[in-house]
């Protein structure tokens, strides 16, 4: 959560945490996933107002279960299908389809809302444009209130914290334990928000992180420095193999998850040659055995069955997507309480 020019405190990025911070957000969430901490009125009389301009299960499900259950209110807007659509970009003439520009829409949700949160997927062609996060920094610039990211360009946060939560309840204390994120085939190009916000997750916790992807299939370089940052940081360490067997070989835990190599960028169908050949970069159970003996299986979800992971790894003990997805509302509801609640005061 930043404070920087602005009283207000965002939160865009997981890195932009101080380890205090982040440890201090994932003891509240522990605590109130125990029960041990009810809180039940904490976000009374409190409104979220969260704006997907991209479709959602349980970002959406979690934060509005999260503000229910401490006496807040949720607003759900789908600009473009139940609410008007919207201009993203700046100084366009807008004699088109879209109706209502983010500069205006973002200070009249400021002004209804006491935090505003924001889904914004990658939709352009050019990666050094798009790397930006344009239309997140753009909607938090004009929000007056806290801005959370849902998921923009460049980062999940929310995705982190579950998934640091979920190596903390797995590993118990993961400073030292080997992470793998895994690079799987998928037909269509992904975005690089979830890989990153995951390997910050995982040298946020002290883990040594290995990177394993086809050649081609680097992150940015920006966010590889980011990612070296925070290991630094947290004593962790992190390296990249093009190798997906012997990376898996004696893993604690291995993150599955594709996305579309940034060298061919909006161009799905060259993409779509380079990943032509890489069907076989997928969790098999026979690889899942090659884990360390209680090493298990994260993948943030949706999952493409058979494609990214096989139905025997997603049904077997090795799994722990349901309670990484699962920890998605008990982080939350720590957010909220930091940045809205009583805790915020
Ligand atoms: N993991 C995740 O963000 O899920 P949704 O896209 O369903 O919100």
């Amino acid at each position: 959560m930043t404070a920087a020019a602005h009283p207000k405190r965002d939160f865009l990025d997981m890195a932009d945490l101080a380890p205090s911070e982040l440890s201090r957000l994932l003891d509240l969430a522990a605590r109130l996933k125990r029960g041990e901490q009810k809180r039940r009125d904490a976000l009374a009389q409190k409104v979220l107002a969260m704006v997907f301009l991209d479709p959602s299960l349980r970002t959406r499900t979690s934060f509005e279960v999260a503000m229910f259950l401490h006496g807040g209110h949720a607003v759900v807007l789908e600009p473009g299908r139940t609410s008007w659509a919207w201009e993203t970009q700046k100084g366009v003439v807008m004699d088109g389809t879209t109706v209502e520009h983010i500069a205006e829409a973002a200070r009249v949700l400021g002004r209804y809302a006491d935090a505003v949160a924001l889904r914004a997927f990658p939709k352009g062609s050019d990666w050094t444009t798009e790397r930006e996060d344009r239309v997140l920094r753009d909607f938090a610039h004009y929000c007056e209130k806290p801005v959370i990211n849902l998921e923009s360009v460049r980062r999940h946060p929310c995705q982190g914290l579950a998934d640091a939560l979920t190596l903390r309840e797995r590993l118990h204390d993961p400073k030292g334990r080997r992470c793998t994120l895994m690079w799987a085939y998928h037909p269509k190009p992904l975005p690089t928000a979830v890989p990153a916000s995951a390997a910050i997750a995982a040298v946020s916790q002290g883990m040594n992180l290995t990177i394993a992807h086809p050649p081609g299939y680097e992150l940015d370089p920006d966010d590889m420095t980011t990612i070296q940052r925070v290991a630094s940081d947290s004593g962790g360490s992190v390296e990249i193999s093009h190798k997906l067997d012997e990376s898996i070989d004696g893993s604690d835990v291995v993150y599955v998850k594709s996305w579309g190599a940034l060298r061919h960028f909006g161009r799905p169908s060259d993409e779509a040659a380079l990943r032509s050949d890489k069907r076989d970069w997928r969790m098999t159970e026979a690889r899942s055995h090659k884990l360390s003996d209680q090493g298990f299986v994260m993948h943030c979800l949706p999952v493409r069955r058979n494609i990214e992971i096989d139905d025997a790894v997603l049904d077997g003990p090795r799994a722990a997507v349901v309670d990484e997805a699962e920890n998605r509302l008990h982080v939350q509801r720590a957010l909220l309480l930091e940045l809205i609640g009583e805790l915020s005061q």
